[in-house]
């Protein structure tokens, strides 16, 4: 395969939302627990998430959007360094001002990841200049618009990656559904409705469109109890 095996790693309700209460609460601890050890057991080399789950989930002290007066900044691929795992942020129009090259979590599953910005080439070039001061990498996934595709190729090709989670949020895992590019989908599943109007699908519509034959190939591999009645799902492309 000229790309990444990649697996869409989630919690969801039993109504499929991955935002709401639930995720909070206490009798759920257990569960989101579970959630980690098995990020942390497919031994993949990143995880790859969508820009509003990386602002929500992976903060960093704020930094100013600073003013460039350089010469022009080719839009060439940036390769900072090959790390042992790695941060992959879909973030076309550059909103990311990290402030450092990895990610910062209490989670040794997250903690120390390099961070991979997936832009376009509409990015500015002072934000380009800004991440190569931090050190961090990117990559142009498309002029306007990614080509999520070759993005998955060129992980493969820069950085070798051969295992890929992909964790959200809803609208980034629909624009991976749509292009047919999840292998796998793991589900720890939790014993709760969120009936909110606002709570974010498994898959979200939109701007990035999800046909509904997009998940026909995909087929339940295999169905485990866990403990606080939960379950983890997994399906797999035929
Ligand atoms: N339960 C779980 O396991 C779990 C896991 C992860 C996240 N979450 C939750 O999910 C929520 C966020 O989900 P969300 O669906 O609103 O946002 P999201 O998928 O995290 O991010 C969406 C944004 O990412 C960029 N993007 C994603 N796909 C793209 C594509 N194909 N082409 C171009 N840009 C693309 C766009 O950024 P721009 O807007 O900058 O263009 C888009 O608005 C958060 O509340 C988070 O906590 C839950």
């Amino acid at each position: 395969m000229d790309r990444p095996y990649i697996i869409c790693h989630m919690v969801t309700s039993l109504d499929g939302k991955v935002t709401g209460d639930f995720l909070g609460k206490s009798a759920y601890s257990g569960l989101i627990e579970d959630y980690y050890r098995i990020h942390r057991e497919y031994s993949a080399d990143g995880f790859l998430c969508g820009r509003v789950t990386m602002e929500g989930s992976f903060p960093q002290p704020p930094v100013s959007p600073a003013m460039y007066g350089g010469p022009p900044i080719a839009r060439e691929d940036y390769i900072a360094e090959k790390a042992a795992f790695y941060a992959v942020a879909i973030d076309p129009q550059g909103k990311l001002w990290w402030s450092g090259r990895a990610i910062a979590d209490t989670d040794e599953g997250y903690d120390g990841a390099h961070i991979i910005e997936v832009l376009t080439q509409s990015v500015s070039d002072a934000f380009l200049a800004h991440l190569r001061a931090k050190g961090v990498s990117y990559l142009f996934g498309g002029k306007t618009e990614l080509n999520l595709a070759l993005v998955a190729q060129k992980l493969k090709r820069h950085f070798g990656m051969e295992k890929l989670l992909l964790e959200g949020g809803g609208i980034v895992n629909g624009s991976f559904l749509q292009e047919s590019l999840i292998d796998e989908i793991s589900l720890v599943v939790v014993p709760a409705a969120e009936p909110s109007e606002q709570a974010v699908p498994l898959f979200k519509t939109g701007k990035y469109q999800i046909d509904v034959a997009a998940a026909a190939s995909l087929r339940l591999k295999e169905a485990k109890k866990l403990d606080g009645g939960g379950l983890w799902l997994t399906y797999q492309k035929q």
